[in-house]
């Protein structure tokens, strides 16, 4: 960011097993023509994929064969730009209806109901659920009909309203309160083309003010009670959704990231635990404590402990309430990896996106069961939860943020474990996590469980009164950002110690030898701010870009043109370009389909900075897309990538 129905498709009320996917894969695979490998982890492979060095590695290296798509250039058009044979489309742009509600008014003149009903604002993390059905015994995933979970981080005011923030009203805070949250859509390709099905039944909004449940060990205690909420286990609402992810039994992971920046202390009197999380006498700007007195402190100084959590949302049952989940800790969350260790027990990875904050992960001590979507309630809510130091030869240790262990105890002001929770980033200062380059998304490699995250960019790493370089953040005023890789001891996720090193520095060589023009690999060269990242089955490596639009085309930045997306191939480092974003936006956000043969892609906040705030006098100053001149103004919006010649995406 910069602020910042019924289908006919039975959805059965469990997820098959990992096997059962296989087996069906298989078959899915076969049946589509394409000539196709199972490899040993279930995972399947186009024969072109599994081609040169990849097709003579050992079965246990991790494995990703030629990206065979075109390497595309730097762009600065207004327009969504991929390689030669793919098409892209729009699917579903701020304002459409989720179902059969009403109209997107071009003119910003939506009523806070309307836009309740109508796709938020600002699309970010994303996942495709397949609807499943019954074949000769088998569960198929399916590649042609499923729910899309899209998070919508912010709002951009002077684009929500017809006057932007010209005036202020309790009506237009409610339209901002319900153009963020969570979408869940009912998608379906038919005749070649991707459309939302209206009506859903599955249909549904997830709001700044919708009821949500809190569980785990900081449900209930005192630091999360308000006068709205005696008993400290009903949240109005999730905000600043950011990135996401999807437990092993199939239901959607929302983060709440930039909290902050909605609340206000106007006395300017802040307690020491609003300056560590960065809330202030204005906020970020959005003035909702001016009509929502939830969001002034003054008044509600608990309401900010309920939020900065990860929610999980059952995307198929609209009637299921979305939970916080507190034992994964509060912090601006970027997003939530999952993996399993050898027995099921889950592991999540999360980033605080702050500069000169930290990476963590939670371990559930239960085992989950992967093949009950319903049935994993409690998983989340008791585990350990962790903060990572790396050290300078390559090593890396998990810290437990754990009451009683390193240093977490009452002498040193920690009460027990919910506190610990609520003030995760003091807990882990105390425990002496590793300051990072803004933790963005977190991936792991699906072949060899390797984890890689993005640092996006630190102006400030070495500045004056800042943390200096060290090994991890090797780079000072680094502002082309890096990517992080290591491996758990092991193999294990669950384990308490690892092995890192830089995947890739990120930045220009057209800059000459300096530290900024990085080591990019490949016919990509150049880019910077990594964001988004992803792996799709087969390991290729996903990596999506947020250069800040007061930063893009300027200084050494010039060239490197629009935000975009790239594929990385983790074994040989080689990184093409695959997408470039239109004016102003930041691409964020990918899912496929099982078959790998549709790419759901969100580009946000096209437009800006003319988008921002207060002036929507001209609101397509910079970006008129995806209406064009027809259009009132710009959208954020989920794209749709697809081969000309059906094939699959990115061989
Ligand atoms: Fe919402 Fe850190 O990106
Ligand atoms: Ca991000
Ligand atoms: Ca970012």
């Amino acid at each position: 960011m910069s602020r910042k129905q019924d289908t006919g498709v039975s959805n059965p009320s469990a997820n098959p097993t990992f096997e059962a996917i296989c087996l069906q894969r298989r078959r899915l695979l076969k049946g589509g023509g394409a000539a196709i490998a199972i490899s040993a982890a279930g995972i399947p492979m186009s024969m072109s994929f599994l081609s040169g060095e990849a097709a003579a590695a050992p079965p246990s290296s991790p494995l990703v064969g030629a990206i065979s798509f075109a390497n595309i250039a730097p762009s600065a058009e207004d327009a969504v730009r991929v390689p030669p044979g793919y098409v892209a489309g729009v699917l579903f742009a701020w304002g459409d209806p989720i179902s059969d509600g009403p109209a997107f008014l071009q003119d910003g003149s939506n009523s806070a109901a309307d836009q309740a009903l109508q796709s938020g604002m600002h699309h970010d993390g994303m996942h495709f659920f397949p609807h499943w059905s019954n074949v000769g015994g088998l569960p198929v995933a399916s590649s042609t009909s499923g729910l899309l979970a899209i998070n919508h981080e912010y709002t951009d005011d002077g684009l929500l309203h017809t006057d932007g923030m010209a005036t202020w009203t309790a009506a237009k805070v409610l339209k901002a309160q319900a153009a963020h949250g969570v979408s869940i859509i009912e998608v379906r390709l038919e005749a070649g083309q991707w459309r939302v099905v209206r009506p859903s039944r599955y249909a549904r909004r997830i709001t700044a003010y919708t009821p949500i449940g809190v569980s785990g060990p900081a449900a209930g205690k005192p630091l999360l009670r308000t006068t709205m909420d005696p008993y400290g286990t009903q949240v109005l609402g999730t905000i600043n959704n950011c990135a996401n992810g999807v437990t092993p039994w199939g239901t959607y992971l929302t983060c709440e990231e930039n909290w902050n920046g909605y609340f206000a202390n106007p006395s300017n009197n802040l307690t020491s635990l609003e300056r560590r999380y960065g809330i202030d006498s204005r906020g970020f700007g959005y003035r909702w404590h001016e009509h929502d007195e939830r969001f002034n402190t003054v008044l509600h100084p608990n309401e900010p402990h309920r939020f900065g959590w990860v929610v999980e949302i059952d995307p198929f049952d609209p009637s299921a309430q979305p939970v916080k989940r507190t034992a994964l800790g509060r912090i601006k969350h970027e997003g939530a990896t999952t993996t399993l260790t050898a027995d099921n027990r889950v592991v999540v990875y999360m980033g605080d996106d702050e500069r000169f904050e930290y990476i963590y992960k939670f371990v559930s001590t239960g085992r989950c069961d992967p093949s009950s979507r319903t049935g994993n309630g409690k998983v989340l809510d008791e585990g350990t939860l962790y903060v990572a130091r790396f050290n300078a030869d390559g090593s890396g240790t998990w810290l437990a943020l754990v009451h009683g262990q390193n240093g977490l105890t009452v002498a040193n002001g920690f009460a027990d474990q919910a506190d610990i929770l609520v003030r995760t980033r003091v807990a882990a200062d105390q425990a002496g996590a590793t300051k990072m380059d803004r933790p963005e998304w977190i991936a792991v490699n699906p072949h060899n469980k390797d984890v890689y995250c993005t640092l996006t960019n630190n102006s400030q790493r070495g500045g004056s009164g800042k943390p200096g370089v060290d090994a991890a953040n090797p780079r000072a005023a680094n502002i082309f950002g890096h990517i992080i890789r290591w491996s758990e001891l092991g193999g294990d996720p669950a384990a308490l110690s690892f092995q890192w090193n830089l995947f890739v520095q990120c930045g220009d060589p057209d800059l000459g030898s300096t530290a900024k023009a990085g080591n990019i690999q490949g016919e990509a060269r150049k880019f910077g701010s990594p964001d988004g990242l992803w792996f799709d089955e087969r390991g290729v490596l996903w990596i999506q870009t947020d250069v800040s639009t007061s930063t893009l085309n300027q200084g050494d930045y010039t060239g490197i043109g629009n935000n975009q997306m790239l594929a990385a191939n983790p074994v040989t480092g080689e990184i093409r370009r695959f997408l470039t974003g239109p004016k102003g936006c930041e691409i964020t956000g990918v899912t496929c389909t099982p078959d790998l043969r549709t790419l759901f892609v969100n580009v946000q906040h096209p437009g800006e900075p003319a988008s921002e705030r207060n002036d929507p006098a001209n609101p397509k100053a910079v970006s008129s897309w995806p209406d064009g001149a027809a259009g009132g103004r710009p959208r954020s919006a989920t794209v749709v990538i697809r081969r000309s010649d059906g094939g699959i995406i990115g061989t």
